[in-house]
């Protein structure tokens, strides 16, 4: 398949002529990736079985791993649910258009095909333009994952769409950088207590002062998946998902045993003739004399953490590192998304120091 890359250049009013088309593939059954805020998706006919489908065969995804339908409008919620839980009410409220998902239970019009089988519809409203005007222009649902290839970071640019997916589908909008760099929160709210199921932008200190209570997180997400035997309730949060190639090590404790250790390791693996990776903050980054050292950002604006670290990952993969070495990060508000990809990065490899 040949895949067409269109570039939307006015990306707070994207030109409605550019996006017809791409709007007329993705009612008609094909896929298209797209920008949000978060990171790009892969965007198919949510209520399409066999387009969904597609999306699990681009991006090789195991098919029990449930989709998020993306919609444009408040009016577009109704037909895909069979109740807006009163927490669900207030979150969407607050934060949508935003970087939030939420699980509702469906409606029979949501197949199974893009549910993975559960009783449970994830639902998102992008506030990216591109995003939301797509939506709108297809004038349906659009089920969405990350437009990665399945296990690999998820992409912040089109490139990295390019990268994964070219020759798989049918389009590609490119909308330049994304702005949060980390996918959207997903809260479920069909149960009786919400739950945090990944945790994003919209941080649990936000989603509790909104709900007026303190809103947790799926045990899972805090022990590791399969640890004690819990299950995680996002299927997705089940896979070692943000996998670079290399081995990656997060390395935790105080700044400067931290900094100590990664040279230190850094050091003996460079001896034995491996590719080694390092990645760091402003503050730290010219205290680490070998490697091939990449800062994300300062520690002062975990915007930038965020913003950078899929990219990163993406840039040792193509650098073929053997072994990568992080600093870790604070959990507090975005930091415990940022700490949550990282340390699923790292197959749950952690040290001390
Ligand atoms: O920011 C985002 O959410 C991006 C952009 C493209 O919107 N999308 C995204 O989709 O990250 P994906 O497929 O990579 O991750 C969706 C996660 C998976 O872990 C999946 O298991 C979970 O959402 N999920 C989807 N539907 C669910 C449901 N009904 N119940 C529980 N978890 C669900
Ligand atoms: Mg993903």
């Amino acid at each position: 398949m040949k895949t067409e890359r269109i570039v939307i250049e006015n990306k707070e009013y994207p030109e409605e002529e550019l996006l017809k088309k791409p709007a007329e593939i993705l009612k008609n059954g094909g896929l298209v990736a797209f920008p949000t805020e978060t990171v790009y998706g892969l965007g198919a006919n949510a209520l399409n079985e066999e387009a969904a489908g597609k999306i699990y065969k681009a991006k090789g995804r195991p098919s029990d791993n449930p989709l998020i339908a993306h919609i444009a409008d408040f009016s577009d919620l109704n037909p895909l649910v069979s109740r807006i839980p009163e927490a669900g009410k207030k979150l969407m409220e607050a934060f949508w258009p935003g970087p939030l998902t939420l699980v509702f239970p469906k409606s029979g019009l949501v197949p199974y095909g893009t549910t993975g089988g559960l009783d449970t519809v994830a639902v998102r409203m992008p506030a990216d333009p591109i995003a939301n005007a797509l939506i709108r222009l297809a004038g349906v649902p659009v089920a969405a994952p990350s437009a990665n290839t399945s296990g690999r970071p998820s992409p912040t640019t089109a490139d990295h769409v390019w990268q994964d997916m070219d020759g798989k589908i049918d389009m590609i909008l490119d909308g330049g950088a994304v702005g949060i760099g980390v996918e959207s929160t997903i809260i479920d709210v069909s149960g009786e207590e919400p739950v945090i199921l990944r945790p994003g932008a919209v941080t649990q200190e936000m989603a509790s002062g909104v709900l007026g209570q303190e809103i947790h997180l799926d045990p899972a997400i805090v022990s590791g998946p399969m640890k004690d035997g819990i299950r995680p309730k996002a299927p997705g949060m089940k896979y070692k998902h943000y996998a670079p190639k290399a081995e990656l090590t997060l390395v935790d404790g105080d700044g400067k045993d931290v900094v100590r250790t990664i040279n230190n390791l850094t050091e003996e693996k460079l001896s034995k003739g491996f590719k080694v990776g390092i990645i760091c903050t402003e503050e730290t980054k010219d205290n680490y004399p070998r490697g091939i050292v990449r800062s994300l950002g300062t520690r002062t604006k975990e915007e930038t953490i965020a913003h950078s670290l899929y990219s990163v990952l993406r840039e040792f993969d193509d650098q073929e590192a053997d072994y990568i070495y992080s600093e870790s990060f604070s959990r507090d508000h975005l930091g415990q998304a940022i700490m949550n990809r990282l340390v699923k990065a790292a197959g749950y490899h952690i040290i001390g120091t």
